[in-house]
């Protein structure tokens, strides 16, 4: 059974490691040691599967970051993790790679829409789209 709940300390580690596996250009665990509070993680038993960070500023979320290790997706585990993060009071906004249409494709599937492009967003120079998602819209 898989539960999503907020990441601890001893769970760093694991989600660093997923990190690696699912970016070209990982966060350090010194990031995730800082902000422990923005993130969730999912986990089945003591192993963490996915997680996903959200930075919340008055009324408007952030999604930081979300990932599901490899072994564990098209199971529902971003679908849970998204669930768990998104309301109806709230915009929400993030950035995507535009060569990253699974997770395109993921965050369309909950109403976010493609606003605007941020050039040369990542470090090796690829553009990031910027999806927002306004309740109701
Ligand atoms: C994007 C990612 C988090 C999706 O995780 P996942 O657990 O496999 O996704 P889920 O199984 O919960 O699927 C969520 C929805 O997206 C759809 N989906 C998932 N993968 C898909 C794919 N490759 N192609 C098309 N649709 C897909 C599912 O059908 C599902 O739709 P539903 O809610 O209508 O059933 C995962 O692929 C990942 O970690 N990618 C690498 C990291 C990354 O790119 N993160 C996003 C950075 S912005």
């Amino acid at each position: 059974m898989i539960e999503i709940i907020p990441l601890k300390e001893k769970d760093i580690a694991q989600v660093v490691a997923i990190e690696a596996k699912c970016f070209r250009f990982p966060k350090p665990e010194s990031i995730f040691r800082e902000d422990e509070h923005k993130y969730l993680v999912a986990k089945e038993g003591s192993q963490v599967v996915g997680y996903i960070g959200i930075e919340k500023i008055i009324d408007e979320t952030h999604i930081i970051n979300m990932a599901v290790d490899p072994a564990y997706r098209g199971q529902g585990i971003a679908k849970r993790l998204m669930q768990h993060v998104l309301n109806d009071e709230d915009v929400f906004f993030l950035e995507v790679r535009t060569s990253n249409e699974t997770a395109k494709g993921v965050y369309e599937r909950y109403g976010f829409k493609v606003i605007s492009t941020r050039k040369a967003y990542y470090p090796d120079g690829e553009d990031a789209l910027v999806m927002r998602r306004i309740p109701f819209e």
